[in-house]
């Protein structure tokens, strides 16, 4: 049976973590000229900051795991590698989470490369201590035992994938009512997501052709 230990993270939590992680980075005295955003996890939580520190600049980059073509191990790699002249601003590049730290090492060491910025600083919500291979500047939880945040800004993705992956384990049962598949989530990840999002993933499930809906059951769809 699947079992990840997952933590369903609320917006109040995502602000009041921001609000702190920006107190944290106060105090320091660091005054960045320019957020960066590490796309897409890094978004919402560098938006925040803006806002708490008062910056007005604001940009992005997309740094992400690509799984090559029949290989197992993932890859970092940046997705559109558009260079700026920063050769004047200080930095501060925001993650929701240093997990491995591969995508925001290889952010870092892009824009210290290509972008030329006077300073650069990390920073991240969450920083998991035992796997990360880089300790950010500033950080607000540090996480010692590993699990998966669901984060409010992928609920729709991570329900459908972890749906999908219930449906794969249990690849014998064809039919499931929309309460045994609640009750399986449940058990799988130990959260529940609410019923609106859990609906919206089983629609997106039954339009990527992976379900299908007769007299409100999921019947699961043989796949070629
Ligand atoms: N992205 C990378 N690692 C993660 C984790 N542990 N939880 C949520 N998002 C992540």
């Amino acid at each position: 049976m699947v079992k990840v230990p997952t933590k369903l993270v609320t917006w109040d939590e995502i602000v009041e973590w921001s609000m702190g992680l920006a107190e944290v980075i106060k105090k320091s005295g660091f005054k960045p000229d320019v957020v960066v955003a590490v796309s897409r996890g890094g978004y919402v939580p560098a938006r925040l900051i803006c806002d708490f520190l008062l910056v007005d600049n604001l940009v992005s980059l997309q740094s992400q795991h690509w799984t090559e073509a029949a290989k197992v191990a993932e890859k970092a790699i940046i997705k559109f590698p558009y260079t700026i002249d920063l050769r004047d601003n200080k930095i501060l590049l925001v993650d929701d989470i240093v997990d491995t730290g591969d995508t925001l090492i290889l952010a870092r060491d892009f824009i210290l490369s290509e972008w030329k910025p006077r300073e650069l600083k990390i920073a991240a919500l969450q920083w998991i201590s035992p796997v990360a291979k880089i300790k950010p500047d500033f950080y607000y939880i540090e996480v010692r035992d590993w699990v998966w945040f669901q984060y409010p800004w992928t609920r729709h993705e991570d329900t459908t994938q972890f749906i999908k992956r219930i449906l794969v384990e249990e690849k014998e049962k064809r039919e499931w009512t929309f309460n045994e598949l609640e009750v399986k989530f449940r058990e799988s990840y130990g959260i529940y997501v609410g019923d609106v999002y859990f609906r919206l993933a089983l629609r997106t499930l039954v339009e990527l052709g992976v379900l299908d809906v007769k007299d409100g059951k999921y019947l699961v769809k043989v796949s070629r």
